[in-house]
């Protein structure tokens, strides 16, 4: 049996469904699980789905990842923009990490236009909604299985 995928979802991710729907749309966290869960399994994967509104515990979740896990998909949410912390940690694994936004971050304010994730992210996912998870799913899968 492979490695789950892990699944980490940053700050105020909890609150997808009723936050700011303008930008993030209705669809809720337990939605985008299933989704999740639903796009992994296609591919004969597992995932292991988490979130946190602490940037230490998302650390200790990519450190685990390293050894526990086949790759990551991660939405930093806002810390994407200011952790040097998950820089470090990414950097520090050698499996494949997928960042995804849910919004597209470059159409928005300046200060989400740069992330620090995606300078160690294998590649980075934004603007296609809830959608954009299953994209990174199968992404990850395609860099596991090559
Ligand atoms: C987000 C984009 C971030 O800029 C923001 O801080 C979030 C959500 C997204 O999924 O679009 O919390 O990561």
């Amino acid at each position: 049996m492979s490695k789950p995928i892990f699944v980490l979802n940053g700050p105020n991710l909890n609150l997808l469904g009723t936050r700011e729907p303008e930008h993030y749309g209705s669809v809720s966290i337990g939605d985008i699980e299933k989704m999740c869960a639903d796009a992994a399994g296609k591919l004969g994967m597992q995932v292991d789905f988490r979130q946190t509104n602490h940037e230490g515990t998302l650390v200790d979740w990519i450190q685990e990842a390293g050894s526990n896990a086949s790759a990551i998909v991660l939405n930093p949410a806002a810390y994407g923009h200011t952790s040097i912390a998950m820089y470090d940690a990414i950097s520090a694994i050698s499996i494949p990490v997928a960042e995804v936004h849910v919004s597209n971050i470059y159409a928005r304010e300046e200060f989400r236009h740069k992330t620090l994730v995606s300078q160690v992210a294998s590649g980075t996912i934004c603007g296609f909604g809830a959608h954009g998870y299953t994209l990174a799913i199968q992404a990850v899968v395609e860099i596991v299985n090559r």
